[in-house]
């Protein structure tokens, strides 16, 4: 297995361990512990960038493959996948603006923002977990591509 081939493995695990710290963080907030809240989502915003640079470079050298499921199976991952790739690409300058104003002390405008952020990028996570378990596992492409 070539380097590239283990990207999309990889990027799935990233995905997993993003969810897991968004959850704490969230967690963390509801009980109080704002120390543990702000090292829980930066850690989440850390994976998410090793996510980002993992998933260009595999962009860059992988074809894009087509899901091989038929039928209502077929239409339920598309309709996922597009709702994963227009929020993911929403949630980088929403998620950048919820660091911000936290780590600016606003968070009074902090807390207002992070109702839409928390939930879209937890969503962004576990569809992305989604798509990859379609695609690379209950109905594999021919990985064959990546070399
Ligand atoms: C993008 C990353 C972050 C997200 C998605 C996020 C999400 C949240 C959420 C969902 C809440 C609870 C809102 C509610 O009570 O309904 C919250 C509150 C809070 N967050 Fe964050 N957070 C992030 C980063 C941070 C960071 C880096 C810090 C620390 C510098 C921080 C400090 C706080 C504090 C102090 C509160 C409580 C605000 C209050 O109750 O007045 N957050 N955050």
């Amino acid at each position: 297995m070539t380097a590239i081939a283990i990207l999309p493995h990889v990027n799935a695990v990233l995905n997993a361990a993003a969810a897991c710290f968004l959850m704490a963080g969230f967690i963390f907030i509801r009980s109080g512990h704002r120390d543990a809240h702000r090292a829980a989502m930066l850690g989440a915003a850390s994976i998410s960038g090793l996510f980002l640079i993992s998933y260009v470079t595999l962009r860059f050298y992988a074809p894009i493959f087509v899901f091989q499921g038929l039928g209502a199976v077929r239409i339920f991952y598309y309709i996922v996948l597009v709702s994963h790739v227009a929020l993911a690409m929403a949630i980088v300058p929403l998620v950048a603006m919820t660091l911000v104003r936290a780590l600016t002390g606003r968070f009074d405008a902090h807390k207002r923002i992070a109702r839409w952020a928390w939930p879209v990028w937890m969503y962004v996570s576990l569809s992305g977990i989604f798509v990859y378990l379609m695609l690379y596992q209950i109905y594999p492409a021919d990985m064959a591509a990546l070399g």
